[in-house]
């Protein structure tokens, strides 16, 4: 490869592995599995090892992902969290030994323990008191989750014994058992909610809730792996686990004193199978070197120990038979073939089903109806096919069609070139399509219409009280009532709650009304730049074009949209019905007290948060700026602001003010 062509790869790669990491750390929702991502990282690893002047600090080789989020108050890890250098391959497992007795020149003592698969979680205690839980955040700070992790049952709140440290930190995987993730994950289908992809986002995403009743509720554990501090009681990593297990921390039974490589081996081997029976999911083996003072000694890389090492089981397969293949129209009119298998079990549950992507991909398997298929669970929720086995192909096999023309409307599909899906074009009146834009008007970050979920806008179609989102505000109790699974008090919560969002702003209005591409913050950006829908309506593509971040392809969608008569009776119902399609006049201010003031706001607040406090500022006629300069008169400093920040405010003199000060000032108290 060429050094032209190597960077562009890299570049391509960094994108796309910067993504699944906020997939993964931050949305809770990752799109490949980890063996794919496992992939990608190691072909950039390949590529930055042949083309050294084309590796950089930044690059997620070098770094772990990030899970911070603004919710929650940073702070800095005192021994940072690394991640842990892994194989797929016994192999490199005997390099990795074959390394270190090299160094040591004899065989080496392991501990072997299991690789939880949930979030990590760092533990401070005081005095033998949890004094502090954070996230693993980016490995230098992680969220303070403190008082969610307080109400695991399982995680010791004191310490009794005498022999404990004046300070600790303990390390573990908070994890969610999968009978909980799968009853979880019922309820949340009836209600109409989002479903958890696995146990671990389930994990994840409950440990960034914001209320820590809902997070006690979820019945999460947590296994320990890692005790730090300055006097540890024990000079091995095994008999330092035991302690803690004295002390009250879950250490899992199955950890393990390995006398040498082959002993670890068996371990591998033991759990290989072993995991399909443990109540939680692990991923693969981590293998420690037991000694302290060789582990010292061994060092660390920029991202990981060189004394540890994870190896990876490849993910649960199962072997079943391809029944048929049913084809489903998607939101957005997308065509995805299904896979109708016989039921087999895979990792903790029953698969009956499995996505094929699209027409390449069936290609690309080379499947055929009636073959044997390789099932796997990779990071989405619907199991996929990873392979075929061509030998136990019989004489009942036959090429899969792709249908040409839509199974919910008969519209003949367009494949556009160059895309690998098919579409439905009938926008207007393809059911599903319908559906979906429906359930995207009342989703939350839209109307936040409550009560209603994908199964109730099912009922509420099939009984032909809606067609469109505009139909919503025409129904009225007596309708809903005597419909299956409804009652008067869930009617009357519809209603009022299809009531309440006459008061949505004018922003997500833009948004809940489904115009391709434009998401929550486009639709923000339109709504200051068109401060009512009817300038909106009438602009052409030079003028959308014109706007910030709105490129041609918002533009053209924004106009076709608007082209389309159906859609303008819409808006003229919605209109009628009260819904806001202009911006509010701002009001002026209440009173002067910060009037001629320009303030920045920095840090983290107890009290308000960060949009209180804009409000807050222009309540009483100052002005807020996003950055420091000579006219600021003042920063309303919270915890955390950064250090570059505070020398510039030193250094122009500019005073900053606390948020109880603040609150003074403005008589906001
Ligand atoms: S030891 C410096 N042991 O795997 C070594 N990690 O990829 C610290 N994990 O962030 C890690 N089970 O969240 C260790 N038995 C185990 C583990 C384990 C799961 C997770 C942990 C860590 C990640 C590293």
């Amino acid at each position: 490869m060429k050094q032209s062509e190597a960077r562009e790869r890299i570049r391509k790669l960094k994108e796309e592995i910067e993504e699944h990491n906020r997939n993964y750390y931050l949305l809770n929702s990752p799109t490949i599995s980890d063996f794919e991502y496992d992939l990608l990282l190691n072909e950039l690893g390949t590529l930055e090892k042949k083309f050294p002047e084309l590796a950089t600090d930044d690059s997620p080789t070098r770094r772990v992902g990030s899970d911070i989020t603004r919710e929650f108050r940073q702070y800095e890890h005192q021994y940072p969290m690394l991640s842990l250098g892994n194989t797929y391959s016994r192999e490199e497992l005997g390099e990795f030994n074959f390394r270190i007795e090299k160094a040591t020149g004899s065989p080496v003592e392991y501990v072997c323990e299991l690789k939880y698969d949930g979030a990590s979680i760092s533990i401070t205690y005081k005095e033998g008191r949890m004094f502090r839980a954070l996230t693993r955040g980016d490995g230098t700070r992680g969220d303070d989750v403190t008082s969610n992790v307080k109400t695991i049952k399982s995680i010791p709140l004191k310490i009794n014994a005498k022999d404990i440290p004046p300070e600790f930190v303990v390390r573990g995987e908070i994890l969610m058992p999968r009978g909980i993730f799968n009853r979880l994950n019922e309820e949340r289908s009836e209600t109409g909610l989002a479903l958890f992809a696995n146990p671990r986002n389930a994990a994840a995403g409950t440990l960034k809730l914001l209320d820590p009743r809902l997070v006690a509720s979820r019945g999460l554990d947590c296994m320990f792996y890692y005790l730090l501090a300055e006097d540890l009681p024990h000079g091995t990593h095994y008999e330092n686990m035991a302690k803690a297990r004295e002390w009250g921390f879950m250490v899992p039974d199955s950890i393990r004193l390995c006398r040498n490589i082959n002993e670890v081996m068996e371990f591998i081997d033991t759990w290989e199978t072993g995991r399909k029976n443990l109540p939680f999911d692990i991923d693969g083996v981590v293998v420690k070197v037991n000694d302290l003072a060789l582990q010292e000694e061994l060092g660390f890389t920029a991202k990981s120990p060189r004394w540890a090492i994870s190896y990876k089981y490849k993910a649960e397969q199962a072997l079943t038979r391809l029944l048929h293949i049913s084809f489903q129209v998607g939101r957005t009119g997308a065509v995805t073939p299904v896979a109708n298998l016989e039921p087999v079990f895979l990792a903790g549950s029953t698969v009956k089903r499995a996505t094929l992507h699209n027409e390449d991909q069936i290609a690309l398997l080379g499947l055929h109806l009636n073959d044997m298929v390789y099932v796997e669970k990779g990071g989405e929720i619907i199991p996929k096919i990873v392979g075929v086995d061509h030998n136990s192909r019989n004489e009942e096999s036959r090429e899969i069609e792709f249908i040409t023309s839509c199974p919910e409307c008969g519209t003949p599909l367009v494949r556009n070139e160059g895309e690998a899906n098919h579409y439905c074009p009938n926008y207007l009146h393809c059911p599903p399509q319908l559906k979906g834009r429906i359930e995207h008007f009342i989703s939350r970050k839209a109307m936040n219409i409550e009560g209603i979920g994908e199964e109730t806008v099912d009922l509420l179609f099939s009984r032909n009280l809606i067609r469109n989102y505009a139909d919503l505000y025409e129904l009225t109790a007596e309708q809903l009532v005597p419909l299956e699974r409804m009652g008067e008090k869930s009617a009357s919560n519809i209603i009022s709650s299809i009531k309440n969002s006459l008061s949505v702003p004018y922003n997500r209005v833009l948004y809940a009304i489904g115009i391709r591409h434009v998401g929550e913050t486009t639709a923000k950006t339109i709504a200051s730049e068109f401060r009512s829908v009817d300038g909106l309506i009438k602009a052409d593509i030079e003028t959308l074009t014109a706007i910030n971040e709105i490129g041609p392809k918002i533009a053209s969608s924004i106009v076709s949209f608007f082209a389309d008569n159906d859609n303008i009776i819409i808006i003229e119902r919605l209109r009628k019905y009260g819904l806001n399609f202009r911006e509010e006049e701002r009001k002026g201010p209440e009173t002067d007290r910060l009037k001629g003031k320009t303030i920045v706001i920095s840090g983290v607040f107890e009290k308000h948060s960060r949009d209180d406090y804009k409000a807050i500022i222009e309540k009483h006629g100052g002005k807020n700026a996003g950055s420091i300069s000579g006219s600021t008169t003042f920063i309303l400093a919270g915890d955390n602001m950064g250090p570059a920040k505070k020398e510039k405010a030193a250094n122009l003199g500019i005073p900053l003010i606390s948020e109880k000060e603040f609150l003074e000032l403005t008589g906001e108290e």
